[in-house]
């Protein structure tokens, strides 16, 4: 290979970093953290991003009236209940692979035709505050036809199970399996779109040379990324942090709890057959229902943008391309290292696309989807106790929650989990160097395409967000 070598000043920041390192929190248990970042990113962020989170804050009071004027949760039927749990970002958790735990609890209910299970098991580890309540779930579903029907549920905290002729028991319970919907999403399976995708940020930033072919695709899916991850893992005022006075931390319990969900979502759980151990991905991870549906119809257009764009790479790119694969291994073991991805351009091509993807679509749809649910049905907090078999319960949906629980979670919800797109996917800008009379046209293409698979996604009722509001990065 005929490589030639650049110089410091060949690279974004001169050679100088971000670079990752073990996490400061969880270093054995949680994705690398990129933590030392140059000035230029953090002013970037604060002056994009931050200062809309500082002004943002005056909404608070509303958000508070709001929860005392309507308090408590909403009644959530058995087939809006199904739709939530198969039709929205929490498909994700709907699964066929049972383990001897489910064997234990379900017994032969598990070798009926067409079962289905949704497993809440994380919130486990939450410890909540006083006077609020979690529990573990894991729900049965019966797929018919198109839909699905819910069976029983399994209340972990009180070793009950209960099935939908169970009364106020069952719609006590339908609600701790909606808050570990809300829990899991938002701390166990939607982190893994964030946080390991870090390292492969700061490398590409720091190992690839500007005129590299692969920076210059990547680049501008890197914006406002890392300062983000940085704010929400070790800022003393990010909303893991659940103090009393914070305004937007809608959690039910401590700091340690919440942050051993992101552990749980990275590591995965022994013997849980839903919640195997993070691996890079080549392909969006299969999703039942058109949710799964959507994500599969965008992936197709990042393979065909990112397979003609990588087409032509001469030696020099190809011998730091070897050198930035080597590097994320070292942080990624199941990432293709150097030798790997240059011998196998197909890997190549999914490895790379696989990462816009994540960074944009995949990202943005679970913070849109979620961000626009009724968050007075699908709580983060429940001040009753898990029913239990057996023992009479009476439930007065309107003491479920306190005004201040909703004033946290609306505010969080209009912060952090609602998609606030700073720079969108269509309008992205790339800069090819001397390729750009070839390359823009592959880029004008990719916009006509991703704008045929929305329109054919809206036409089909599965367009979980419009075009418009997919970010080009992870900024939120
Ligand atoms: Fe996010």
């Amino acid at each position: 290979m005929d490589a030639k070598l650049k110089k410091p000043k060949d690279f974004l920041y001169n050679r100088m970093g971000p670079w990752p390192q073990p996490c400061p929190e969880h270093p054995f248990g949680e994705a690398s953290g990129v933590i030392h970042l140059p000035f230029s990113e953090c002013f970037d962020w604060w002056l994009h991003i931050g200062s809309r989170y500082v002004f943002s804050l005056m909404y608070s009071p509303i958000a508070y009236l709001r929860g005392l004027l309507n308090p408590g949760l909403e009644e959530v039927d058995d087939a809006e209940f199904v739709d939530m749990l198969t039709k929205t970002m929490l498909s994700k958790f709907i699964k066929t692979d049972f383990d001897e735990n489910d064997k234990n609890i379900f017994g032969d209910l598990l070798e009926q035709k067409d079962i289905w299970i949704c497993d809440f098991e994380p919130v486990k580890v939450v410890k909540t505050f006083k006077g609020i309540f979690a529990s573990a779930t894991k729900t049965l579903l019966r797929k018919e036809n198109n839909t699905f029907v819910p069976l029983v549920i399994y209340v972990d905290e009180t070793d009950s199970v209960f099935m939908p002729t169970d009364g106020e028991h069952w719609c006590l319970a339908k609600y701790f399996v909606l808050q570990g919907g809300a829990l899991c999403s938002t701390l166990v399976e939607h982190p893994l779109l964030h946080f390991p995708m870090d390292c492969i940020n700061a490398i590409t930033k720091t190992a690839l040379p500007k005129d590299n072919v692969l920076f210059q695709l990547m680049c501008p899916h890197l914006r406002f990324t890392l300062y983000l991850e940085k704010a929400v893992l070790t800022f003393k005022t990010s909303l893991l942090k659940g103090k009393w006075w914070m305004p937007y931390a809608p959690y039910p319990g401590y700091y340690e709890g919440l942050r051993e969900l992101l552990v749980q979502g990275y590591q995965g759980i022994l013997n849980n057959a839903s919640y195997p151990q993070y691996k890079y991905q080549y392909e969006p991870e299969y999703i039942v229902g058109s949710y799964g549906d959507f994500h599969q119809a965008y992936f197709k257009v990042f393979k065909t943008f990112v397979s003609k764009i990588l087409d032509e790479i001469d030696d020099t790119e190809k011998f730091y391309i070897g050198k930035w694969a080597d590097y994320i291994k070292s942080w990624q073991p199941d990432f293709p290292d150097g030798e790997k991805i240059l011998a196998n351009q197909e890997l190549f091509v999914s490895t790379v696309a696989y990462f816009l993807f994540d960074v944009s679509v995949g990202h943005t749809v679970d913070h849109y989807n979620y961000g626009h649910m009724n968050i007075r049905k699908i709580p983060l907090r429940i001040r009753q106790a898990p029913p239990k078999k057996g023992m009479p319960i009476k439930m007065d949906r309107k003491k479920l929650t306190k005004y201040w629980d909703f004033g946290k979670y609306e505010m969080a919800r209009r912060l952090f989990f609602d998609a606030s797109t700073k720079t969108a996917l269509i309008n992205t800008q790339y800069n090819f160097g001397h390729r750009n009379e070839k390359l823009q046209k592959v880029v004008a293409q990719f916009k006509l395409d991703l704008r045929e698979v929305d329109a054919n996604l809206r036409a089909k009722g599965q367009q979980f967000i419009p075009l418009e509001k997919i970010a080009t990065s992870i900024q939120f």
